[in-house]
């Protein structure tokens, strides 16, 4: 608890300066190439996550970024898990009474296929138009590395830190964080911390610096249709044997209604209104739908009947289909009536609803849609559950204050879409308060060819996370 008997100061004034301190601006200036470089090194690193033949260079990355925290003055360790390292750095030489601040991030990046579409390797940085292009640039390698740098501005400038600090990087975020959960549960002790801070989004547009009030969770599926017992003439057989792709299909066919609503009994049961305040700043937010169009090169949208864009991709759940395999693919034509058809299905989620209830009521819709002559199996692949902010509080004014000093602008508070299950975890193990703080940008190409992050952004966000664990001290 801070001293309350000098406390004379009224809301207006403020302890912490709205500008970037001198002494962090110019170590970060005059450590920039430094920086940059370092960061290649570890872009140049293929942790793959999802790849077996990778594990070796997701080690490597994990072994990397321990090195980096090492050199910059952190005590650290890299943990086994069942599945990929996680990474913790660890300073606590903060003055008695400062609080300790996690930071999280993922070091392991999506797979970069289709090679062919990248401009420039996706394992060799390059900078075009003040654009570093690589995978992992802004999924999450590039965004960790701003907290790193922020971090080293400290020790380097000062010798010293304002408040305790934590780093927990994972390599399982693409796939699902499974093991996350329980390392937090089992050191949750050691990993006790006031605040958590995450950089793994994007900002709503060039120059407005944005924070997040919301993310969806997931439920991940793969539903397999099997019908005759191997692969049949399609001429022989066709006609009188139930087709699994059509089958198939008319399954998925069947997930939504005619007005875009996820058409399982009971999936809006448990759906919890955004608060009017946080819809009502949404709607200000200037977004364009012929724009968003235009990037994401389509003539018209769909979704849900009545919802803004916004309102649809933030604040709304959603069924959709990730992957399809079955029958003959490649070149030519071949008739044949397949054996087995495979969909990949996946659901947005928001507030309160829950992976496990959403298993549950798709097993009870497959049950009544499958046609006779197939049967179907339902295999759960991971989920998380959704987020949303509480948005008061000394960090989130502290993060108000920093990144109005690195941007020249207030943030504007923004929701997301996408996904990253551990958030929800955090708050419930370790009762700390979440903020999600992100400098990509859209059409970012994040799990895409020619992925990028803005190089302004490193250097804009760095000096905003550097100042933030100033406003932490001295909270505004
Ligand atoms: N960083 C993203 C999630 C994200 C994207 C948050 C854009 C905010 C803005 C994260 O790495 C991711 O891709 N998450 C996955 C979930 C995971 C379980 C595979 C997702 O959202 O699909
Ligand atoms: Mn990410
Ligand atoms: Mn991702």
């Amino acid at each position: 608890m801070p001293k309350t008997t000098t406390k004379t100061t009224t809301k207006m004034t403020t302890k912490t300066t709205t500008t970037i301190p001198a002494d962090l601006d110019r170590w970060l200036t005059a450590n920039d190439k430094s920086g940059m470089s370092d960061l290649f090194e570890f872009l140049r690193i293929p942790s793959v996550s999802a790849r077996s033949e990778h594990d070796a260079d997701t080690a490597r990355a994990a072994a990397w970024l321990k090195a980096a925290l090492t050199k910059i003055g952190f005590t650290t360790k890299v943990w086994q898990t069942r599945g990929h390292p996680v990474v913790v750095g660890e300073w606590r030489k903060a003055p008695p009474g400062a609080p300790t601040v996690l930071i999280y991030g993922h070091y392991d990046v999506q797979p970069p296929e289709p090679l062919d579409l990248w401009t420039s390797p996706p394992f060799e940085p390059a900078i075009r138009d003040g654009k570093l292009f690589a995978r992992g640039s802004v999924d999450d390698k590039g965004q960790l590395w701003v907290h790193v740098m922020a971090l080293a501005a400290h020790l380097g400038a000062r010798g010293t830190l304002p408040v305790n600090v934590i780093v927990l990087a994972e390599g399982e975020e693409e796939v699902g964080s499974q093991n996350l959960a329980p390392f937090i549960e089992q050191h949750a002790r050691k990993l006790a911390c006031d605040y958590v801070v995450i950089s793994d989004s994007t900002m709503f547009a060039p120059g407005i610096p944005s924070i997040l009030s919301s993310l969806r969770g997931l439920a991940y599926f793969e539903i397999k249709v099997k019908g005759p017992s191997g692969d049949l003439h399609s001429g022989m057989y066709g006609g009188a044997v139930v087709n699994p792709a059509m089958a198939l299909a008319r399954i998925l066919a069947t997930l939504h209604d005619r007005n875009g609503r996820v058409a399982l009994r009971g999936f809006y049961d448990r759906v919890r209104p955004f608060p009017a305040a946080v819809l009502k700043g949404m709607r200000k937010l200037p977004h364009s739908d012929v724009r968003f169009k235009k990037e994401v090169g389509v003539r018209a949208l769909g979704g849900e009947a009545g919802k803004t864009t916004l309102e649809k991709l933030w604040t709304r759940p959603t069924c959709e289909v990730n992957g399809m395999l079955s029958g003959y693919t490649g070149e030519g034509a071949k008739t044949v009536l397949p054996s087995v058809a495979m969909a990949k299905v996946s659901f947005r989620l928001v507030p309160d609803q829950d992976p496990e209830v959403i298993e549950r009521l798709l097993r009870s819709h497959l049950d009544t849609v499958v046609p006779p002559g197939v049967t179907a199996t339902l295999h759960p692949m991971h989920g998380g559950r959704p987020w949303r902010a509480d948005l008061d509080g000394p960090l989130y004014t502290a993060a108000r204050v920093a990144l109005k000093a690195a941007f020249g602008r207030d943030p504007v508070i923004v929701g997301e879409g996408g996904s990253i299950p551990v958030v929800g975890d955090f708050e419930r193990i370790l009762k700390a308060p979440v903020l999600l703080v992100g400098f990509g940008l859209p059409g970012e190409n994040a799990h895409a060819p020619d992925e990028w992050i803005s190089v302004q952004n490193v250097r804009l966000g760095t000096r905003a996370m550097a100042m933030l664990y100033d406003c932490l001290r001295d909270p505004a």
